[in-house]
């Protein structure tokens, strides 16, 4: 068991999420610690019944901590977390910045735990838009090597944190009422509207948070030859991601088959049944911590061609779920 499990970016929305999964899921620790920035030092949150004080992260604030996961913007986790893996801990880190580092892992329980297991440095959790979309792809890849995958996303609001998560309500009610309001998390209205653009220009005219669904989902199936063209989209739901997925395999999956295999698969939940107009939605999978699966289809374009639609919450099994089911993954081979 950990002693002294330290929480970085507590007050945050994933952080928040840490917190409550720790609760319920009862994890094993003597102590816990929470942590953010100097805004939050001093205020006060409620854990398993008992009053804590927010600490501020420091570059000495790890001794004595054995385990840390770290919920913070990228420039954060890259200023801090050297110094605790410095101080002795285990460090699983939810921004980017570490993700694609050489000797850093990046694990999905469900998908590649002995990476984390024979992790020496940083545990990274990947994208989230990138989690639900790899455990949908590791049954198929491994009954048939997926060639390609075109995915299109549908993100919440909640993925761009706090303010995110304010700038949809406080937007939707200015629109409502006819008055101006200053977006701060997006460039453009997010009420009542689609935004064509998450993360910042990078290569051929993709954003970041496109290129991490290419480049992180190679790294976690540990295949450099899957090809992966990425739409992603920010869309006025507060929680939950959304993806409509295609996929081409080396010999050709049925949906029966894709069906028996997300359904054998942990983690994943299959709700499809469109003659009752029964699938995922994001409305239905809020608080959960599965990756649901519907509208399997042939895909009418290609003969080895399968398309689904695939929800999870960003903030559970997307961010917080998969960082403690790592840290519970490593307790249990303490
Ligand atoms: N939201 C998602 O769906 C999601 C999914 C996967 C990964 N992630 C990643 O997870 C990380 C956290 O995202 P979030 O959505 O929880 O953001 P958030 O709601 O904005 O929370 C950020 C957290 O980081 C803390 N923080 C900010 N600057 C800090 C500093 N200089 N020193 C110490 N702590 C600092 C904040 O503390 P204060 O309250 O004191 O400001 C807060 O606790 C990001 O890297 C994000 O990319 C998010």
């Amino acid at each position: 068991m950990f002693k002294n499990v330290a929480i970085i970016g507590a007050t945050g929305a994933v952080g928040q999420i840490v917190r409550h999964l720790l609760e319920e899921r009862d994890f094993p620790a003597e102590k816990f610690r929470f942590i953010a920035s100097a805004r939050s030092a001093g205020t006060t949150l409620t854990f398993k019944g008992e009053e804590y004080t927010v600490e501020e992260l420091t570059k000495d604030c790890f001794a004595g901590s054995d385990l840390v996961i770290a919920s913070t913007p990228d420039d954060v986790a890259a200023e801090y977390l050297p110094a605790a893996l410095e101080a002795g801990c285990k460090v699983i880190d939810e921004s980017g910045y570490w993700r694609m580092k050489e000797d850093v892992a990046l694990v999905i329980p469900e998908v590649n735990p002995q990476a984390a297991l024979d992790a020496t440095g940083i545990i990274a959790s990947p994208n989230c838009s990138t989690t639900q979309m790899v455990v949908a792809l590791k049954p198929l890849h491994d009954a048939s090597k997926i060639k390609r995958v075109i995915v299109s996303t549908y993100q919440a609001t909640s993925g761009a944190g706090l303010q995110g998560t304010a700038d949809l309500f406080d937007g939707s009610k200015a629109f409502l009422e006819g008055n101006k309001f200053e977006y701060k998390a997006f460039t453009h209205p997010i009420a009542f509207n689609c935004i064509p653009q998450i993360g910042g220009e990078k290569a051929d005219g993709y954003t970041s948070e496109e290129l991490k669904m290419l480049y992180e989902t190679r790294k976690i199936l540990g295949d450099e030859s899957i090809l992966v063209n990425p739409t992603a989209v920010r869309v006025p739901v507060a929680n939950c991601h959304s993806e409509s997925i295609t996929v081409e395999t080396e010999k050709p999956i049925s949906p029966e088959e894709a069906r028996k295999l997300f359904e054998a698969f942990p983690g994943i939940k299959v709700v499809d049944d469109i003659k009752n107009s029964e699938y995922p939605l994001p409305s239905t999978c809020d608080g959960s911590d599965l990756v649901y699966i519907g509208r399997i289809r042939k895909d009418i374009s290609h003969p080895n061609g399968l398309s689904f639609w695939c929800v999870s919450d960003n903030l559970r099994k997307g961010a917080a779920t998969n960082a403690v089911q790592i840290a519970e993954l490593l307790a249990k081979n303490l």
